[in-house]
């Protein structure tokens, strides 16, 4: 007979847990019959005393399995996920998913909301009127089946363990442990089924990961963890100093995608979501990354991924009025310019306190409750690196409260840092994690 105090004794010594413990564990938490102190508990004492590469694997497949699974066997090897750790202005999944399937993948993501300083990916795709996030089973299947893709929010009872987990470990101090980090958004991906998934992992001011050195343990985690699994991994590691791209905020964001698709913005971001499709169209269809990185270039440059995105736009209900003409996307009300306060070259712009900012003027969450502004947000016109002038506009800020802006200001203010000297550039892409 097991008991939860052992379990917590033998970690909290160093021990190794046997993949028994680990599931009696799992589900006993799942289920209510372990309480949140003990799990709180046994939480930390991983945090201090970390897992063996077994127990890590054990954990994940235990979440993963602690709910529904989707079953995408009957697309055999082309299915395809990708993932952000999360971070400022990160729209690439509406311009990865489609080059994805315009090349013969079949992408299924299961998004989430934004909270906090990070956005969600359902929340920009629900900025185009009448698309649906949820759809059932059948909706779903027959559109990855008709369509090659569909994008919805988080549905069913997928990894109950890791919403109770993550809850906990959030306010317990115990969410920057790898083995943790690696087993909930891994079991995450393993549950929703997809046989070739693709991690972006972010690093810098913005995001989880400080260093390039703990953004590579992470990903070096997660893609031994999904290998053991059975699914062909990858992982990029990417820079989140400053927000990708120009657009914080949904409409604006879902804007900016649109014009990468269009051909009309060939910046960070484009190669961002370059780099990110070849890994996945290189474990899918097991071209080489040279041959890979060719064909995404063409899929973007003929318009096919765009045709694409309209196709799976109009398959979910959206309007595609607004993928033709993303002007037609409704303005926030107000409007306000930040100048740059000195002469200068911009060091840094730190992607968080930006992320705050967009938040502040309605285009994110504070708490899982509030309802999001789709029009608010804002636009860089500078970025780390470029010189700039007193009173240059550096960036726009919209929002539909008028009171938002000097908070907004003052948090971007403080956000940017000048000097004489221009900086040395920082990696777009640090490395990549096969
Ligand atoms: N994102 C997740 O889904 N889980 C973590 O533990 C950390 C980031």
């Amino acid at each position: 007979m097991l008991h939860t105090v052992d379990i917590i004794r033998k970690k909290r010594d160093g021990g190794e847990l046997t993949d028994e413990e680990i599931r009696f564990f799992v589900d006993g938490y799942t289920a209510g019959d372990i309480p949140d102190y003990q799990a709180a508990a046994l939480m930390m004492a991983i945090y201090y005393q970390g897992m063996s590469r077994r127990e890590t694997v054990t954990l994940t497949d235990a979440m993963a399995h602690s709910g529904d699974t989707v079953d995408l066997s009957r697309y055999g090897e082309l299915s395809a996920d990708k993932h952000s750790t999360g971070g400022v202005g990160d729209k690439t999944s509406l311009i990865v998913a489609p080059i994805v399937v315009a090349l013969g993948g079949k992408m299924t993501k299961m998004s989430g909301r934004g909270l906090g300083h990070t956005g969600g990916t359902v929340d920009k795709l629900e900025s185009i009127p009448g698309y649906r996030t949820s759809l059932s089973t059948e909706e779903f299947l027959r559109q990855i089946d008709e369509v090659g893709l569909a994008v919805i929010g988080q549905t069913g009872n997928l990894t109950p363990a890791d919403k109770k987990l993550y809850a906990l470990r959030d306010v317990t101090a115990t969410v920057d442990s790898i083995p943790l980090i690696t087993a909930s958004i891994m079991s995450k991906k393993l549950a929703a089924g997809s046989h070739n998934i693709v991690l972006d992992v972010k690093v810098g001011s913005g995001a989880f990961m400080k260093t390039p050195e703990q953004a590579e343990e992470l990903a070096r985690a997660m893609v031994d963890i999904g290998k053991d699994c059975g699914r062909n991994m990858a992982a990029l590691i990417t820079s989140m100093d400053v927000p990708l791209g120009n657009a914080i905020g949904n409409a604006l964001e879902a804007q900016e995608a649109i014009a990468v698709l269009k051909g009309e913005n060939n910046g960070a971001l484009r190669d961002v979501c370059e780099a990110l499709s070849t890994q996945i169209v290189s474990l899918t269809f097991g071209w080489s990354p040279d041959e890979a990185a060719r064909r995404v270039r063409e899929t973007l440059d003929s318009g096919a991924a765009l045709a694409k995105m309209r196709e799976w736009i109009a398959a979910q209900g959206g309007d595609v009025a607004y993928v033709d003409d993303p002007s037609q996307f409704p303005a926030a009300p107000y409007a306000r310019e930040v100048l740059a306060p000195c002469d200068g070259y911009i060091t840094k712009m730190d992607a968080e306190q930006i992320g705050h900012a967009a938040v502040l003027l309605g285009a994110g969450r504070l708490t899982k409750e509030d309802t999001i502004d789709h029009r608010a947000g804002i636009v860089l016109h500078r970025t780390r690196g470029d010189r700039v002038c007193k009173g240059d506009v550096l960036c726009m800020l919209y929002s539909g409260n008028e009171d938002a802006f000097a908070q907004a200001t003052a948090l971007i203010e403080r956000a940017i840092i000048y000097q004489t000297d221009k900086p040395t550039d920082i990696p777009l892409i640090y490395s990549i994690v096969r």
